[in-house]
């Protein structure tokens, strides 16, 4: 069965390997060049989960005093955080502070506008579900001026299964996959953007923020023998639920040929033998 903490935990080790270094560096230096003197940095984490950006930004040292708001809008996400993430809770975790909080972006956005507003805002793994033009001004309306953000894990319009199974079948799944990411309507709102990676660029800069720096951050999933690395092989298994859920019963897809896709696929998975690519890119920059 399908457990979306259990997704978010495995994927944790896909996104330190795909995660741009480059990006990441620059985020740590300009941190460090930014860090309040005689307070801690307030840090903002949109669309947590269940808190692994909270523990890699511990473990890779992207500060040393903190205070760390993080939200989601699941409250179960929440709950699996606080319980993650309690040794660093408990008072013998480093100069961090955490503030753990089940609350939707707008809302969220809609109540800071009388409070301090943050030093570093964080989303990863989030801006592809979002309405870019609505999403982007009210993230980065809570940063102070001269503030950061790190945006990391946007999808950017490829997908690949490999090896290939039947070339034209691969190719229709993947661009009806990625087309359902265009159409999703989220509350009565259009939410998300297959192309949302390149479109950063430009909706960053309408924004008025800056980039500092911008990379690729694939996720490259493959056994290594025949068997994958940490919770790997559930990772993919959820990428496939995800696509088997989005495409059942699409009306360009025959039902037939689609079941035994999957079968293939989840056979090759079993096997030791799907190899699996995303094409995401990472953002980090700063704000006027
Ligand atoms: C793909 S998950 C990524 C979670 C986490 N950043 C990670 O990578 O492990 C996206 C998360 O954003 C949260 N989310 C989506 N829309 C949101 C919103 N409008 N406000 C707050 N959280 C949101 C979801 O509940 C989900 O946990």
């Amino acid at each position: 069965m399908y457990d979306f903490a259990r997704y978010l935990a495995a994927k944790r080790s896909v996104d330190d390997r795909a995660l741009n270094r480059h990006v990441w560096q620059t985020l740590a230096e300009a941190v460090g060049a930014a860090a309040p003197a005689g307070r801690p940095l307030r840090v903002l984490e949109v669309g947590a989960g269940i808190g692994t950006m909270v523990e890699r930004c511990v473990e890779w040292e992207l500060f040393t005093r903190a205070d760390y708001t993080a939200i989601d809008n699941e409250e179960s996400n929440i709950r699996a955080a606080r319980k993650r993430l309690a040794h660093l809770t408990s008072g013998s975790g480093p100069g961090l502070r955490l503030n753990l909080q089940s609350a939707n972006l707008y809302d969220f956005a809609a109540r800071q506008e009388n409070s301090q507003r943050f030093d570093l805002l964080i989303a990863h793994a989030l801006l592809d579900l979002l309405h870019l033009p609505t999403a982007l001004p009210s993230l980065l309306s809570m940063l102070r001026p001269g503030g950061l953000f790190y945006f990391s894990i946007n999808f950017d319009g490829a997908t690949l299964f490999l090896p290939e199974v039947d070339p034209a079948l691969d190719s229709c799944i993947e661009a009806l996959y990625h087309r359902s990411m265009d159409t999703r309507i989220t509350d009565g709102k259009p939410s998300g953007d297959s192309r949302t990676g390149r479109r950063l660029f430009r909706a960053l800069r309408e924004c008025g923020a800056e980039v500092l720096a911008a990379g690729s951050s694939d996720w490259v999933v493959h056994a290594v023998g025949e068997t994958y690395p940490a919770d790997e092989a559930y990772f993919l298994g959820c990428i496939l639920h995800f696509v088997e859920s989005t495409l059942q019963g699409h009306a360009q897809l025959d039902a037939d040929a689609f079941e035994a896709w999957l079968t293939t696929r989840r056979r090759q998975v079993a096997r030791g033998e799907l190899a699996y690519v995303a094409h995401q890119l990472d953002y980090c920059g700063r704000v006027n």
